[in-house]
């Protein structure tokens, strides 16, 4: 039987190796969505409070439970701390607001969105909060540091409200700063991660601190084409010939074969689909595999395409240099 799950450090939970991304899922549609997920197989929710759609997250996920089509424990739910929250006195009303809205009483993992505080805005003024705050025009940070940040999310797992805690878009110097302070070492990184972005240097490093890896964006360009230039012009991976090419030969969708090439990495994916067949066809990828030769031509893809840019939406940070 095909590895599934990833065990995460600390707890030894079992992180399931595919999961349901929630981002982009309209509030409106996300209880359907996330319900029909839950049916068709998926045990993994990867939402956030910046989503702005935990309310529905919530409903889809209460609505399995409560037709016994899955028990909570059974779900792993991970929701991510955004970034004009990070002020000490802010953390733990914004986790227990994303889980009000869920209608939860724990969290499986809670992130750090990204390492990047932003000057707080009174969610009864605006909420979720954004990069930038409705009237100006460039992010105004907050002086609020990591390490304060870190300290009130580990207060959340002495409270027994979020069983693992980890961080996103984190690079190494910034593991590296969180390792000499955390009492509880970060159980998971969530990256951008692509054959068009594969960072292989970071993710290998990673992997051996023993923080798992989760891949966001599996699909490259896929889910940028509306939201910057980057996305838009670049060559879509869904339809490059390498990809179709592996695709034929072993008779799966050019999705599947995205996924499958991350996961043999050990790094999990959260594919998000609208589509119940896409859906369902993207939890397919564990009783097959790719062979080296696959493997090699799609590492030939790496081009250093980061799609998930704050410059390439305008904002004067270049987070990732
Ligand atoms: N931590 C972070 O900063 C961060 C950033 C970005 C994303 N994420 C997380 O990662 C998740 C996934 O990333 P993502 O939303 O960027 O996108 P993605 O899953 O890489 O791509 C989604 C796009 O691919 C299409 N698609 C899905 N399955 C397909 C298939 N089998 N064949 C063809 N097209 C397919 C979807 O269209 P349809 O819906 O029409 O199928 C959608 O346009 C997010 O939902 C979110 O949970 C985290």
């Amino acid at each position: 039987m095909a590895q599934t799950h990833i065990e995460l450090n600390r707890t030894g939970d079992k992180m399931p190796l595919v999961g349901f991304g929630c981002w982009k899922v309209e509030d409106s549609d996300c209880e359907e969505t996330i319900y029909n997920a839950i049916k068709a197989g998926y045990r993994l929710i990867d939402g956030a409070a910046v989503y702005a759609n935990e309310v529905g997250v919530g409903r889809g996920i209460n609505k399995a439970i409560k037709e016994g089509i899955v028990k909570r424990e059974d779900l792993f739910v991970v929701t991510k701390l955004w970034n004009t929250y990070h002020q000490k006195d802010h953390i733990r009303p914004a986790f227990d607001r994303s889980l009000k809205d869920m209608g939860l009483d724990y969290i499986d993992l809670y992130l750090i969105h990204f390492p990047v505080p932003i000057k707080y805005v009174d969610p009864a003024v605006q909420y979720p909060g954004d990069w930038i705050e409705e009237g100006n025009t460039d992010i105004l940070y907050e002086r609020s540091p990591i390490h304060v940040c870190w300290g009130e999310m580990e207060k959340l797992v002495d409270d027994k409200v979020a069983r693992n805690i980890g961080v996103s878009n984190f690079n190494v110097m910034a593991l590296l700063d969180l390792f000499t302070y955390c009492r509880y070492k970060p159980a998971t990184l969530q990256v951008e991660l692509h054959p068009y972005l594969q960072q292989k240097r970071l993710v290998e490093w990673v992997q051996k601190q023993g923080v798992a890896v989760t891949a966001y964006s599996s699909f490259g360009p896929a889910s940028y084409v509306t939201l910057n230039e980057e996305g838009k012009t670049a060559k879509p991976l869904l339809t490059h010939e390498s990809v179709q090419d592996i695709a034929t030969k072993h008779g799966k969708s050019p999705a599947q074969i995205l996924l499958r090439w991350s996961i043999q990495r050990n790094v999990a994916v959260i594919p998000k689909s609208m589509n119940q067949e896409r859906m369902k066809s993207n939890l397919d990828i564990f009783e097959w595999s790719l062979e080296q030769g696959d493997v090699d031509a799609l590492n030939k893809l790496e081009m250093g395409a980061r799609f998930n840019d704050t410059v390439s939406y305008g904002f004067d940070l270049p987070l990732f240099d």
